[in-house]
C-alpha cells in the first residue's frame, strides 16, 4: 500500500510527479505530499514547509490529508515558480501508522529540516529507535514510523560524517520491516536515494533522466527501460549516472528490461470508471491470458513459464494453493477442476493464515501462489514459507516484474492488462484461465482426460470470450435490477460445487465497493444456520446454472422462496424450472462446469458495480481499501 514517486532530470519535476500520483492513487489514498528540491532558492525566499537554512538549497515540502486532488489545489493556491524544481518525490497514503492527517501525511522531514523521505512499508522496530533517538533530544510531529527513520538518517549522517547515500545504508541495517523509500537531502541538491526491502521500487530509466515509482504505470510516458530494485538494495541517482548497490555495499549491475505497458491501458477510455472498464474489457483479457497457449483442434497445451519445471507439477502428490481475497476464490475455483479433471488433491490456504501457523508442508506438494499484484505481502510472505520447506512454488500474477514472480521458480502471467479499480475483475477471470489451461496440462499429462474430452473443453475455453460478450449486453438489465436492491442493507450469495467460489467472490464484491454486507455460504449449508437470516427483506443471489448440484440448488432456491426471500438467479438460458421460483434471473449460455465461473462472474460483477454507482460510492477507491496490501 502506499505510492511513492520520484524524479530527477530536467524536465520539470512537479507535474511529472503529481500525475504519477494519480495513476497510483488506487494504492493508497488517505493523504497525498510532495517534496521538491530548490536548489537555489531565489529571493525573496518563498514560504516553506520544510526548514533549512539561509543560502543554500532547501526543501519544499506540501501535503494534505484527503486525495491527490487536494493536494493539487493546495499547490495552485501557493504558486510556485515555473520550472525551477527537477528533483522531488511524492506520495500517496494508505495510513498503517497513525490516522490520516496532515502531520501524518509523507513527504516526513528530519528535525533539522535538511532531509526528507517517503516511505511505503512498515519499520518494525521503529518505537525502539523511536526511544533511542528521543533520549538523543529528536523530537516528533507525527505518529508514524518514517519520521523516525528519516532521524535515523540524520543521527548516522551527523554521527558518521557521511554523504546521504552511506547514511541511508547505515540506517537501514538498523531497521527491521519492509520498505521502499526515496530520500533527498539538501546538502547534497543533485543526488536521489531511493531503497527497498519488501515493498516494490521501479526505476524508469529516460534520457538523463530517472523516473521512481512502486510500479510502472507513472513511468509509461516517459521511457520503456526499467529495472526493478531488489530487497536489501538501494539506488543512487547523481549526475545522470545510476548506481545500483545492496545494503552491504556491494555494487551490481543493474537488469534493465523493456516494459511492455500502453498509455490507453491507464485510462479509463470514455468509462465512468476504471472498474466498469475492466468489466468490459473481459473478452479481450481472458483471449490475451489464453494467446498462444492452448488449440482446441490440436489439444496443444504450452505454458511457456513453467515448461521447465513442469515435471514438478506433472508428479506433484498434492498441491497447495496460496493466495488472498479474489485471487484465493479463484484458488478455491481451481480445486473444484484440479480434482475432477486432475484428480490431484488440492488444499486452498489463505496465505495470511498461512505464514502463522505451523502448516505441513511436503517436499513434493506442488505451491501455487496466486496474487494480481504481485506484492501481497500475505502471499509473499507465504511463498517464502513454503520455499524454506524446498517446496517448488509456481506462480500466477498480472503484474510482470512485480515482487511474487521474481520470488517463485517459474509461474504464469496472466496477461490481463493493468487493473486499476480496487475491485478486482478481469484478474480474477485471467487467473481461472490460467489455472484451467494449468490443469488441462496435468490432465492430459497424467491422461484422467483423454485427448478428445481435452480437445473440446479447450475449444470450449476457446469460446468463452464470445460468451464473456453476450453477458457484457446484459449490463443494463442488470442496472435495472440492482436499482431494485440498492437500499438493501444485508445479501446472501449461494452456489455449491463450482458455483460456491462465485458466490464468495459476487459477495466479496458487494462488500467491498457498495458497503453493503453480503455473506456467500455452499448453498447446502444454509439450513445449517443462516436461513435463519431469510425474511422478505433478504435477497439471495444463487449461482443456479445448469450442473451436477442444480436439482438440490433448485431445492434451496423453493426453501428461501417459502420463506420470502427475494431471489436473484444466475441461470442457464431457458431454464423454465429455475425462471418460475426466482424473483429475477439473469441468463447464462450452457457452458461445461469447470469454465462456468469465466461466464457467471460477469453479472454479478456488474450488479455489485451498479449497486455501489447508484449508491454514489467511489466504486474505483474503495473506502479503507488499497489495490496491493504490501503490510501484514
Ligand atoms: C479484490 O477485489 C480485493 N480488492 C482483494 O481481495 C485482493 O484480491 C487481495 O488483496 C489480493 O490481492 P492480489 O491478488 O494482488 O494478491
Amino acid at each position: 500500500m502506499c505510492g511513492i514517486v520520484g524524479y530527477i532530470g530536467k524536465r520539470e519535476a512537479e507535474p511529472i510527479l503529481l500525475k504519477g500520483l494519480e495513476r497510483l492513487e488506487y494504492r493508497g489514498y488517505d493523504s497525498a505530499g510532495i517534496a521538491l528540491m530548490q536548489a537555489t532558492p531565489p529571493s525573496p525566499r518563498p514560504e516553506v514547509t520544510g526548514r533549512g537554512k539561509q543560502g543554500g538549497a532547501r526543501i519544499l515540502v506540501y501535503k494534505k490529508k484527503g486525495r491527490v486532488a487536494d493536494l493539487e489545489k493546495l499547490l495552485k493556491a501557493k504558486k510556485l515558480t515555473a520550472n525551477s524544481f527537477h528533483l522531488g518525490m511524492a506520495h500517496t497514503r494508505w495510513a498503517t501508522h497513525g490516522e490520516p492527517t496532515d502531520a501524518n501525511a509523507h513527504p516526513h522531514l528530519s528535525n533539522s529540516g535538511d532531509i526528507a523521505i517517503i516511505h511505503n512499508g512498515i519499520i518494525e522496530n521503529y518505537l525502539s529507535l523511536k526511544k533511542i533517538l528521543t533520549e538523543k533530544g529528536y523530537k516528533f510531529k507525527s505518529a508514524t514510523d518514517t519520521e523516525v527513520l528519516v532521524n535515523l538518517i540524520e543521527d548516522v549522517k551527523k554521527n558518521a560524517k557521511v554523504a546521504i547515500n552511506e547514511a541511508v545504508r547505515l540506517a537501514l541495517r538498523e531497521v527491521v520491516g519492509a520498505y521502499a523509500i526515496v530520500v533527498l537531502s539538501k546538502d547534497e541538491p543533485d543526488t536521489l536515494v531511493v531503497a527497498k526491502k519488501g515493498s516494490p521500487v521501479v526505476i524508469g530509466i529516460g534520457k538523463d533522466e530517472f523516473f521512481i515509482a512502486s510500479d510502472a504505470t507513472p513511468l509509461v510516458e516517459y521511457t520503456n527501460k526499467v529495472t526493478y530494485l531488489g530487497d536489501d538494495e538501494m539506488a543512487v541517482i547523481k549526475n545522470n549516472k545510476l548506481t545500483v548497490k545492496t545494503i552491504k555495499n556491494k555494487i551490481i549491475n543493474p537488469y534493465i528490461q523493456k516494459l511492455e505497458m500502453k498509455i490507453e491501458e491507464l485510462e479509463k477510455g470514455g468509462f465512468p470508471h476504471f472498474m466498469l472498464k475492466e468489466i468490459f474489457e473481459q473478452p479481450r483479457s481472458i483471449k490475451d491470458s489464453m494467446r498462444g497457449r492452448i488449440n482446441g483442434k490440436t489439444g496443444m497445451v504450452k505454458l511457456g513459464g513453467i515448461e521447465k519445471l513442469q515435471d514438478k507439477l506433472f508428479n506433484a502428490k498434492r498441491i497447495l494453493i496460496l493466495a488472498c481475497g479474489t485471487s484465493w476464490h479463484a484458488g478455491l475455483e481451481a480445486k473444484y477442476f484440479f480434482e475432477e479433471l486432475a484428480r490431484v488433491p488440492t488444499v486452498v490456504e489463505y496465505a495470511s493464515e498461512f505464514k502463522y501457523r505451523n502448516p505441513v508442508i511436503y517436499k513434493d506438494d506442488l505451491v501455487i501462489v496466486i496474487s494480481q499484484s504481485g506484492e501481497t505481502a500475505d502471499t509473499l510472505n507465504a511463498l517464502h514459507l513454503a520455499k524454506e520447506h524446498g517446496t517448488t512454488v509456481f506462480g500466477i500474477c498480472n503484474v510482470v516484474g512485480s515482487s511474487i514472480p521474481r520470488a517463485t521458480d517459474a509461474g504464469v502471467y496472466t496477461h490481463a492488462g493493468p487493473e486499476i479499480g480496487v475491485a478486482s475483475t478481469k484478474a480474477f477471470t485471467a487467473q481461472i484461465t490460467v489455472l484451467l489451461m494449468m490443469c488441462f496440462l496435468l490432465a492430459l499429462k497424467k491422461k484422467t482426460m483423454r485427448k478428445t474430452e481435452a480437445q473440446k473443453i479447450i475449444a470450449e475455453l476457446e469460446n468463452i470470450p464470445g460468451k464473456v460478450e453476450k453477458m457484457l449486453l446484459k449490463n443494463e438489465a442488470i442496472r435495472n435490477i440492482a436499482k431494485k436492491f440498492k437500499n438493501a442493507k444485508n445479501f446472501i450469495y449461494l452456489g455449491r460445487g463450482y458455483g460456491f467460489p462465485i458466490a464468495l467472490e459476487g459477495a466479496l464484491k458487494l462488500k467491498e465497493i457498495a458497503y453493503i454486507h453480503a455473506d456467500g455460504y455452499p448453498a447446502s449449508e444454509m439450513k445449517h444456520g443462516p436461513i435463519a437470516l431469510v425474511d422478505e427483506n433478504m435477497p439471495v443471489v444463487f449461482i443456479a446454472n445448469k450442473g451436477a448440484s442444480y436439482e438440490k440448488v433448485i431445492n434451496n432456491m423453493m426453501e428461501v422462496k417459502a420463506r420470502k426471500g427475494k431471489i436473484i438467479a444466475i441461470i442457464t438460458k431457458g431454464d423454465a424450472k429455475a425462471k418460475k421460483i426466482a424473483d429475477h434471473v439473469i441468463e447464462i449460455p450452457e457452458t461445461p462446469e469447470p469454465l462456468m465461473s469465466l461466464v457467471a462472474s460477469i453479472p454479478l460483477q456488474l450488479l455489485a458495480y451498479h449497486i455501489a454507482e447508484l449508491n454514489g460510492r467511489d466504486v474505483d477507491k474503495p473506502r479503507n481499501l488499497a489495490k496491493s496490501v504490501t503490510v501484514e
